[in-house]
């Protein structure tokens, strides 16, 4: 950033409630869930699904998802490694003001690279990030084809779609990997809860 900018800037953190306030407030801990995987693969679907299972546990969350993000704070971004860049930069800085504030926050983004994986997890921070891979294959995402997208990817008709003409890198150590091929979704569910459960308690 330009440095007369970041001069005029002055932040006011520090006048401001602080997290640990506003956790005590809620009686939870914020934390962002990270769903990566193929387009078609369940991430949003479980996210939905444990929205509603943590709401009955009386636990605040938030989902957000590439659909309506990209219509709405990412509007005009598109599917380059540069696009992709900025939408997952912008998305991990949401992520990072929503846990701070103590909300289970629950990102569902394609993120298809190590590269944007990590800056998001840097942005907000090691111990407030659970990578959930949703690994369900492509030939399954391709059969399901919900959106139709996977058509028009093979018809040649969308460009840089991931999983057939843009790469989609798996993770390493993701702290859960879920195929959601032959799984219902509250098992799904009972998985990831299982993982953020103990991170989530005060
Ligand atoms: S990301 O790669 O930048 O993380 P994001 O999760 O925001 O992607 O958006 C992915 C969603 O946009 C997909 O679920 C799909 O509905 C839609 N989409 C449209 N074009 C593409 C494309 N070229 N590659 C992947 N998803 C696309």
């Amino acid at each position: 950033m330009n440095s007369e900018i970041v001069n005029n800037i002055h932040p006011i953190f520090d006048r401001m409630q602080s997290r640990e306030e506003k956790e005590q407030q809620l009686g939870q801990r914020g934390i962002t869930v990270w769903f990566t995987g193929l387009s078609g693969s369940g991430k949003s679907t479980i996210a939905i699904a444990l929205e509603q299972r943590l709401s009955q546990m009386g636990i605040l969350c938030r989902i957000l998802d590439g659909d309506n993000v990209r219509t709405g704070i990412n509007r005009g971004l598109g599917f380059s490694e540069e696009d992709r860049r900025e939408n997952i930069r912008r998305i991990a800085e949401v992520c990072r003001l929503f846990t701070h504030t103590g909300i289970v926050t629950l990102a569902a983004f394609v993120s298809p690279t190590q590269e944007l994986r990590t800056m998001a997890e840097e942005i907000i921070g090691a111990e407030d990030f659970a990578e959930i891979h949703v690994s369900t294959p492509l030939e399954e995402c391709e059969r399901r084809d919900i959106k139709g997208l996977y058509a028009k990817a093979r018809r040649g008709e969308i460009g840089d779609f991931t999983g057939i003409s843009s790469p989609f890198e798996e993770p390493q150590h993701p702290a859960l990997r879920i195929d959601t091929t032959n799984k219902r979704v509250d098992e799904c569910v009972d998985e990831v809860l299982n993982i953020i459960e103990k991170r989530i308690k005060l």
